[in-house]
């Protein structure tokens, strides 16, 4: 048993020890100037991970408050979005919309590939009505990245506003926010940032904001008006998850000395060698279009899954994910290669679960076909 656990999971991921330190600092006064200090850093520093000069708004909330938070204040009921569903993560953009009364337009894309650019471009030469266009950079639960550059070279052309989920990708997977003409960015921090789970961050175009004048349906906790009278004074509106601030700091100062190209190149060395290790082990991969963020291997047949993660958490000390959803459960694992994860923690995972696949499948008298075919 691995004490402490390696954490391999894609969210929450390992917090570095400087990090955790400054976050057990004793607690002082938000509405202070030692606050307005750190916090207009931090909102400075995040354009350079977000790769944008747009502002980066801060909410204390998890990466879901930023995705309601981005249909939100820019509709009003009867809205059609356009969301881009190939996975948990992406569906619950539909979910959110129709809790708004919005009208979300679906464009269903198997698990385990990326939309293709053009099937987008179509769908808003089809419909002009429609006001904004959901994508995920990485979909979590599939290991899918998506082609986020020629996707926002299509909308920008449009009227409609691009919102990409960048919960996991952002700071792992190459997002060029302006470059790129993406409207809406949302993350959180509980993954490449390298944080504990509770901030969640919206950056925001010009296009978007001239969009938010008009938008009328209901909101005040996130209700970005107050927000953006807030930022310039390096404020929030509300109390601010103060510790998780600190820690914020931290964190954007480990990755400006790093480097975000560096990350970017760091997590995709470490991901091709997730893949090629899983693939000597004979393992099938779930995703065609494989992200630097987290790689999904399919279980092999006899195998379960779920077992499967449950002994290498249990009785090895190596967390790693499952499937979400029906349709995934047991199926696949994922294994992530973000924020603070090493080769070192991926080399041990990836041996925990080889030595722990060959346990099994000695016990069941399993071939080594995949169940996700
Ligand atoms: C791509 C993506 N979207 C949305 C979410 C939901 O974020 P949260 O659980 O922080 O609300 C996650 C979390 O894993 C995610 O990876």
């Amino acid at each position: 048993m691995i004490n402490p656990a390696i954490l391999l999971t894609p969210g929450p991921t390992p917090v570095p020890e400087a990090i955790r330190k400054l976050m057990a600092e004793p607690i002082f006064h938000h509405r202070t100037p030692q606050y307005r200090k750190i916090f207009g850093d931090v909102s400075e520093r995040l354009k350079k991970v977000f790769l944008t000069e747009n502002p980066v708004y801060t909410f204390a909330g998890s990466g879901t408050l930023a995705m309601e938070a981005a249909l939100v204040n820019f509709h009003s009921a009867g809205d059609k979005v356009l969301v881009v569903e190939n996975g948990k993560f992406a569906e619950r953009f539909t979910l959110i919309a129709k809790a708004f009364g919005l009208n979300p337009v679906s464009l269903k894309v198997p698990y385990g590939e990326a939309p293709a650019p053009r099937q987008i471009g179509e769908a808003l030469a089809k419909d002009k009505d429609i006001r904004a266009v959901c994508v995920q950079l990485c979909e979590t639960s599939t290991a899918v990245l998506s082609d986020v550059k020629a996707i926002g070279e299509i909308v920008s052309k449009t009227d409609a506003l691009l919102i990409v989920d960048a919960i996991s990708g952002l700071g792992a997977d190459r997002l060029e926010t302006d470059k790129w003409h993406v409207d809406l960015v949302i993350s959180g921090s509980q993954k490449a940032l390298m944080l504990p789970p509770g901030l969640a961050f919206l950056s925001v175009s010009p296009k978007a904001k001239a969009r938010m004048a008009t938008a009328k349906l209901p909101r005040y906790y996130y209700d970005l008006r107050h927000y953006e009278k807030s930022i310039a004074d390096n404020d929030t509106p509300w109390t601010p998850a103060l510790t998780l601030v600190l820690g914020l700091q931290k964190s954007l100062e480990m990755i400006e000395a790093e480097g975000v190209d560096n990350i970017f190149r760091r997590c995709a060395e470490n991901a091709q060698y997730t893949r090629d290790t899983l693939q000597k082990m004979g393992l099938k991969l779930f995703s065609k279009a494989p992200s630097s963020t987290v790689t999904a291997a399919c279980v092999p047949e006899g195998i379960d899954g779920e077992k499967l993660c449950k002994i290498m958490r249990d009785e090895k000390g190596v967390v790693v994910a499952g499937g979400q959803g029906e349709q995934m459960k047991g199926k696949i694992i994922r294994i992530c290669h973000m924020g603070a994860i090493g080769r070192k923690e991926i080399e041990t995972g990836l041996g925990v679960l080889e030595e722990t696949l060959k346990e099994m499948k000695s016990s069941s008298g399993s071939s080594c076909c995949c169940s996700c075919k």
